[in-house]
């Protein structure tokens, strides 16, 4: 017997927003004000050019970056319970909400359990969603997409209409290990407010020992090395800078008081690099700092949920204890 497919009646399209204007001379200025800085750092959203996303989708397969497959499994041996934690808070066939979505394909694996009946991603482009979005409606028909484009990292907020009723907030992937502990505080509890009385499904990278997250940062392959590197093209095409890349060095190390992996770029000769309007100087040795990735204890994160205002929080781990997935309610 032939499949029934979906007529034009039964298939929806995906609507996509873009809610903020991506400013190329704003990302500029902030970059250089960075560069001018002592010490100079500069935001990991700079990794993400398209050649950044291709890497960092690399270093997910590696074999020491442990936090991707480790989530997936505690997803797979898990998904009837957090399924059923998630629908006492949201009820059933909630609004899902996809905090830096990407390809979706997160997410995409819990709708058989879950049935959302609405997937809302959000992204820092829409650009990124299109595609994604697209196929999802081909296999979904009648679930209704929405793409969003907006940069949550200052602040999350979404037209009221896209969610209504209690939502599931999801953040996979350990990315608010990228927030520091204040931002990140922020952030949850824009989260909760965007729920709506429904919940916040979390991925969180958790402390171990040293060696193991030291290689997780600087892989034998040197494909974060790499993605680290590439910042710095990055940087010469958007602010029309001189960086030579071989004339630094990837460096990642975990500091142990502040409970974070510091990725940082090392000049290894004194150099100058010069951009229109401006030059910065660097000593042999010195660095630029790119990213902090910090590690929670499963205590510490669920007390942050709670500072949030979250009043219930549950949690599920691999064997390890490497890696939570926290849900949070009320
Ligand atoms: C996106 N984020 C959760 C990654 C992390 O582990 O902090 C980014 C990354 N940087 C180097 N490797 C992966």
């Amino acid at each position: 017997m032939l499949p029934t497919l979906p007529t034009a009646s039964t298939m929806n399209t995906p609507h996509f927003f873009q809610l903020h204007r991506i400013d190329d001379h704003a990302l500029a200025a902030e970059a250089a004000a960075g560069l001018q800085a002592s010490p100079a750092q500069v935001s990991p959203k700079f990794f993400y050019d398209p050649l950044g996303s291709r890497l960092f989708d690399a270093i997910t397969a590696l074999d020491e970056y442990y936090p991707t497959r480790t989530e997936a499994a505690i997803f797979e041996a898990n998904a009837p319970a957090i399924v059923e934690a998630v629908q006492a808070l949201t009820g059933l066939r909630p609004v899902m909400v996809d905090l830096g979505a990407g390809n979706c394909a997160k997410a995409a694996r819990l709708f058989p359990v879950l049935q959302p009946r609405r997937y809302v991603a959000v992204d820092i482009s829409v650009s990124f969603l299109h595609q994604a979005l697209q196929g999802l409606q081909r296999e979904h028909p009648a679930m209704d997409l929405v793409g969003v484009g907006l940069d949550f990292s200052s602040r999350l907020q979404l037209p009221a209409d896209l969610v209504d009723g209690p939502a599931l907030v999801f953040y996979p992937g350990s990315s608010i290990g990228n927030f520091a502990p204040d931002d990140a505080l922020r952030l949850l509890r824009e989260a909760r407010a965007l729920a709506g009385g429904g919940g916040l499904l979390i991925g969180v990278d958790l402390v171990k020992p040293t060696a193991l997250l030291e290689a997780a940062y600087d892989d034998a392959l040197g494909v974060t090395a790499a993605f680290n590197l590439n910042l710095l093209n990055h940087l010469n095409r958007l602010l029309g800078a001189d960086f030579d890349l071989r004339g630094w060095r990837h460096v990642a190390l975990f500091n142990a008081p502040e409970s974070r992996i510091e990725m940082h770029l090392q000049a290894r000769a004194a150099t100058t690099v010069r951009w229109p309007g401006a030059e910065r100087h660097f000593e042999a040795g010195e660095r630029v700092h790119t990213e902090n990735s910090y590690k929670w204890t499963p205590e510490g994160f669920a007390a942050l949920l709670r500072d949030a205002g979250f009043a219930r929080v549950q949690r599920w781990s691999d064997a390890q204890g490497w890696f939570g997935v926290f849900l949070a309610g009320g």
